[in-house]
């Protein structure tokens, strides 16, 4: 919390006054039903007209002036709490862009989106509460009851009746209300998730004809939303009318006592007027109250939540590291790693590469593939053993200054709606011939030139207006583009076709001469002419070497080779 309002400092000046503009308001506003009392007991009874008019109008620049304090100050609040949130937000997003994956994994990608949405938005509610109704409330209930004490003591002990049965209430029902609401909330992202599945998966969905599961699964999410809604309105409504009933029996409560001390002579009618006024101004107060400390409550836990984020350290520090004694381009020594601290998802892990080499990396699905490319760019760090490049162990150089070295192409990464152009460019602001010579590379300027616009034909949403092979080829391309110091391609080949991939390998091996290349394969011809390849198995290691030597040494390349040489055989027999 103490986090979140420091946002609010730079605009501490300004609430001051607010807040004095407030309070004048507060102190006018008191004096409005006392002033509507004058009228009916002193000046209508007079009979003159002017004195009428006087009070009329004396009661018309109160109120007006309670209005104009009121809606300006909360005009001006209002602006103030947007621009601090708004910056809060800044900050939020800029923090979880500097969390570490580790970190990102901890906290979850769902939660760091609710944060910046639902939890911002809570924040602001509180705020915005506080300063229109917090300063406003307080005075409204305490003046409200010494005013009312004074005018008729008798009166106000039925006003004491009623304030503590509304307040309950209200608080009773917020207390029942927020679950029901956060399980509405939690129904309604749920559905939001749902959907989202849907649209992106929507061709797997037909393909596989799970159109009607999938109908019905969107059929009891969306009843699931409709049923916590109601539940959530019935709650909010038995609250309200609930309180609405107690208030008319309180009011006609007042009437009763009040006329019976009129009948006696005790009071006048402009007091009873006046009176109800007071009445409803300390019951609506109470009601706010109730409703600030849900606000508050609210407010409270998701400024707990932004600080869960914002409290997070530096991971992944540049760290002081002496120059490795004998280094290569390119070094895993010893590497051991697990993402959550318990089997090892890498172990014992140790290669060199020499400027220009190429590793080739294959095994099956989950055997460690993308876990080392994900230690080389250090998205996270080794537990054990250290990675160099040019003997400098990672660790010890500047976040920039490595990933400058890198030119990347992982399974995960999209294209964007803008032009061919763009997407190979990445907003790097590249020379046009560097990428127009990474398309030549990535064996895409064919079917480039063949679009409408060539380099300017602009890609839909995640390239979905490409096939699988020419969206690989753009990545492919965006990696190459910056003539990077090591290039890594994650599976990036796997819906080229053979001859493609072939004209990829040789175009690579021709154009990038000092590129050290890590390439992650599912097809041994995709690795075959590699300097190096590790065959990889539950995180181990189980064959290093070349081609012609693992074919041999390691069954299991040996196998995978075997079998996949049979497919081509086909594919080729096929074709012809
Ligand atoms: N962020 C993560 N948190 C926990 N486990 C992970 C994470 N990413 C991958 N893993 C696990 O690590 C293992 C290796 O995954 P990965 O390197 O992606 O395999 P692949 O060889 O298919 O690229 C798998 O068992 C996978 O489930
Ligand atoms: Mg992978």
């Amino acid at each position: 919390m103490k986090h979140t309002l420091k946002y609010l400092k730079p605009y501490m000046g300004f609430f001051f006054v607010i807040l004095l503009a407030k309070l004048t308001a507060a102190v006018l506003e008191l004096m409005i039903p006392s002033a509507l009392g004058d009228i009916l007991d002193i000046a209508a009874p007079s009979g003159s007209v002017s004195l009428i008019v006087r009070y009329g109008l004396k009661m018309a620049i109160f109120a007006l002036c309670t209005a104009t304090l009121n809606m300006s100050s909360n005009i001006t609040s209002s602006h103030f709490i947007h621009k601090a949130v708004e910056r809060l937000r800044q900050d939020l997003f800029q923090k979880v862009s500097t969390l570490s994956s580790a970190q990102l994994d901890d906290v979850t990608e769902a939660s760091a989106v609710t944060r910046l949405t639902s939890d911002t938005y809570n924040i602001t509610q509180m705020l915005i509460g506080c300063m229109t109704m917090g300063i406003r409330t307080p005075i409204l209930m305490v003046g409200g009851i010494i005013v009312a004490l004074q005018e008729d003591v008798m009166l106000t002990l039925v006003l004491f009746l009623a304030v503590p049965m509304v307040t309950l209430v209200a608080i009773h029902g917020n207390r029942i209300a927020v679950p029901k609401f956060r399980a509405r909330q939690a129904a309604s992202d749920h559905m939001v998730r749902t959907v989202q599945e849907n649209v992106t998966g929507i061709r797997v969905i037909k393909a596989l004809s799970k159109t009607e599961h999938e109908k019905k699964r969107f059929d009891a999410v969306n009843a699931d939303l409709a049923e916590k809604t109601m539940d959530a309105s019935l709650v909010s409504s038995k609250k309200s009318n609930t309180n609405i009933l107690i208030l008319n029996l309180m009011q006609a409560l007042m009437i009763l006592v009040g006329a019976l001390r009129v009948n006696a002579g005790l009071m006048t009618a402009g007091k009873i007027v006046a009176f109800m006024s007071y009445f409803t101004m300390i019951t609506n107060a109470a009601l706010n109250i109730a409703n600030i400390l849900m606000m508050v409550s609210n407010g409270t836990a998701s400024a707990q939540r932004m600080a869960e984020i914002f409290e997070k350290p530096q991971d992944l520090q540049v760290q002081d590291i002496p120059q490795d004694e004998n280094p290569c381009a390119l070094e895993f020594r010893n590497v051991r790693f697990s993402y959550l601290g318990q089997a090892d998802n890498l172990e014992n892990l140790s290669f060199r590469l020499e400027k220009g080499q190429t590793l080739g990396i294959i095994g099956a699905t989950g055997s460690g593939k993308t876990t080392l490319v994900n230690l080389l760019l250090r998205f996270y760090d080794v537990d054990e053993g250290a990675i160099f490049i040019h003997g400098q162990d990672i660790r010890s150089i500047e976040d920039g200054a490595l990933r400058e070295k890198f030119g990347v192409a992982m399974q995960s990464d999209f294209l964007v709606a803008d032009t061919t152009q763009n997407n190979i460019d990445f907003y790097r602001h590249l020379p046009k011939e560097n990428l127009l010579e990474a398309a030549k590379i990535a064996q895409a300027e064919e079917f480039i030139r063949e679009k409408e616009g060539g380099m300017d034909y602009p890609l839909a949403i995640k390239g979905a207006n490409l096939s699988g092979g020419q969206k690989q080829r753009l990545l492919i391309a965006r990696a190459v583009a910056s003539k990077p110091e090591i290039l890594i391609l994650d599976d990036s080949s796997s819906a080229l076709d053979y001859r493609t991939d072939a004209s990829l390998r040789r175009a690579l091996s021709e154009n990038l001469h000092d590129t050290t290349k890590i390439i992650v394969a599912q097809r041994v011809s995709s690795i075959a002419n590699a300097d190096l390849i590790l065959v990889l198995e539950d995180g181990k290691v189980i064959g290093q070497g070349k081609h012609q030597d693992l074919l041999h040494s390691c069954e299991e390349y040996a196998h995978i080779a075997r079998i996949q040489m049979e497919a081509v055989g086909e594919e080729v027999a096929h074709c012809g």
